[in-house]
């Protein structure tokens, strides 16, 4: 049986939809479907068609106490909205429903693990959270708590393992058929770790070890743990909090880092060889992935980072959207990301150019929107002399523009969104520095309305942004400093 809170949360939702017009959400990007999103939870294939459920506070576009919003999709871009999942309607997770993830049982029913969180007061007047693992069972719409939550508690905790910063399982099912889940974790040091319990039937769970430990190298507290095997690495996804920058990895305060190595099945050992970030732009954080029926592994982040939230429309009754489903690959070591292949069905009116000289400011005829798939290529104009800079602007009209630009000799890429309407002075420029041949740069831009991700050198790194400049700024330039020499191939996205 349905709660009271999850019952008037879904009534809440289906009538607050309404207040918001197709043109306000972005077109193929999953935004909420009312009130606040963050983070992608129990991102699944069950029933024939992906599920993404997500962090959710319906009642208004600022966080609040935790639901699961659920929505399901073939391709990964057309969503239609379910009722929310998930309402904090128990004693162990009144305070919030956390984030977590989602299998197929055996025997056909969706199990949904998350965090439940609970305050409780201290003797000094003060209060701490509680956090700990919660087991959901439904049939793709409606979903039944475990009699017997919560399943992980402090009790499970290795030693000195904090039961306040205890969250985020991640589920999967081993080759043997047993299950394994990784939670997010603080050791005594205030650091990070992620934790590894196992289990025979998804319901009963032991803590194994810990599995990777942060020892205070990348940020603090190690947020939204994900692990799989790709391309034969073993690849660790989190999302630490507090990073420090390192050179031009890790800037964004709260950032997602990607580490790759080797894995032992027999032994659940986890080792280290390489670390980078997985998004080099402003707003990307807390990934979940999918392995789709076809072998796929597609991730998808929240669009948005905890850092930038103040950036936001006001009149909007939305806030919170997620990323481009992306395909990953690894290669030489490093993780790669291609928008999912779904989207090039919705690529229409091709209008391309080739070699063409910039060597001021350019406009092309038919090169503009704000529903955009675009590929670039930038090479000097003359091979043996770098161009000082080349800029590509968007979102563009008298009043506004957002700006990619890059100097060959740096090999720095920056993205610049101070123009895009924002009335608030967060960051809003981001650099990058690109690993690939600065002779030719390749850049694939993914603009929908209201965000913008470049792919650089086939998904080698990306950059994502949010953009909340009005829909007319549709204008798309170029400019160089120097001579460049450029390939464009252009499609609207429908
Ligand atoms: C990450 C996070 C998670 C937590 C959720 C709460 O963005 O802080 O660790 O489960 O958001 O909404």
């Amino acid at each position: 049986m349905n709660s009271q809170t999850l019952r008037e949360a879904r009534k809440y939702e289906e009538a607050s939809e309404t207040a918001i017009t197709e043109t306000e959400r972005p077109q193929f990007h999953l935004s909420v479907r009312t009130g606040w999103m963050n983070d992608p939870n129990g991102f699944s294939f069950y029933g024939g068609k992906y599920h993404l459920f997500y962090q959710y506070y319906p009642y208004d576009t600022v966080w609040g106490p935790m639901h699961w919003g659920h929505a399901v999709s073939e391709d990964l871009l057309h969503w239609e909205y379910l009722p929310a999942a998930l309402a904090p309607d128990r004693l162990y997770d009144r305070d919030g429903c956390f984030s977590g993830s989602a299998l197929t049982l055996p025997d056909g029913r969706h199990l949904l693990m998350y965090t439940g969180v609970s305050r409780e007061n201290l003797k000094d007047g003060g209060s701490c959270d509680v956090q700990t693992q919660c087991l959901a069972v439904g049939d793709g719409i409606d979903y039944e708590k475990y009699e017997k939550n919560p399943v992980l508690d402090s009790s499970d905790l290795p030693e000195g393992g904090s039961r306040t910063d205890f969250r985020d399982p991640k589920i999967w099912k081993k080759t043997d058929g047993s299950y394994c889940c990784i939670v997010g974790n603080r050791p005594a040091d205030g650091s990070g770790q992620i934790l590894l319990f196992t289990s025979a039937n998804g319901f009963d769970w032991t803590f194994k070890k810990v599995f990777a430990e942060n020892r205070n190298r990348y940020g603090k507290m190690w947020e939204c743990p994900d692990f799989f095997e790709l391309d034969g690495k073993a690849v660790l996804l989190t999302s630490p909090q507090d990073m420090l920058p390192q050179g031009f990895e890790y800037h964004n305060g709260n950032g997602t880092l990607c580490l790759i190595g080797e894995y032992d099945e027999e032994t659940d050992t986890f080792t280290e060889q390489r670390n980078q970030a997985v998004d080099y732009g402003i707003d990307f954080y807390a990934p979940q992935t999918v392995l789709a029926e076809d072998g796929r592994r597609i991730m998808i982040g929240w669009m948005q980072n905890w850092d930038t939230i103040s950036f936001r429309r006001q009149e909007y009754k939305w806030f919170g959207q997620m990323s481009i489903p992306r395909e990953l690959t690894v290669r030489n070591g490093r993780l790669y990301q291609r928008p999912i292949r779904e989207l090039d069905a919705l690529r229409q009116n091709k209008v391309e150019y080739h070699d063409v000289v910039v060597s001021d400011v350019l406009t092309l005829p038919g090169i503009e929107g704000r529903r955009v798939d675009m590929e670039l290529v930038i090479r000097p104009e003359n091979p043996d002399m770098y161009y000082r800079k080349f800029a590509v602007r968007f979102a563009q009209n008298e009043k506004y523009y957002t700006s990619l630009s890059f100097r060959p000799a740096e090999s720095v890429l920056k993205i610049d969104r101070k123009f895009s309407g924002s009335r608030r002075a967060i960051i809003h420029q981001r650099r990058c520095l690109v690993r690939g041949n600065p002779a030719e740069l390749k850049l694939r831009m993914i603009l929908d309305r209201f965000s913008v991700e470049v792919f650089l050198h086939d998904g080698e790194q990306v950059m994502t942004a949010v953009l909340y400049t009005e829909q007319e700024a549709d204008g798309i330039s170029f400019f160089a400093d120097g001579g460049a020499r450029i390939d464009v191939v252009k499609y609207d996205l429908r």
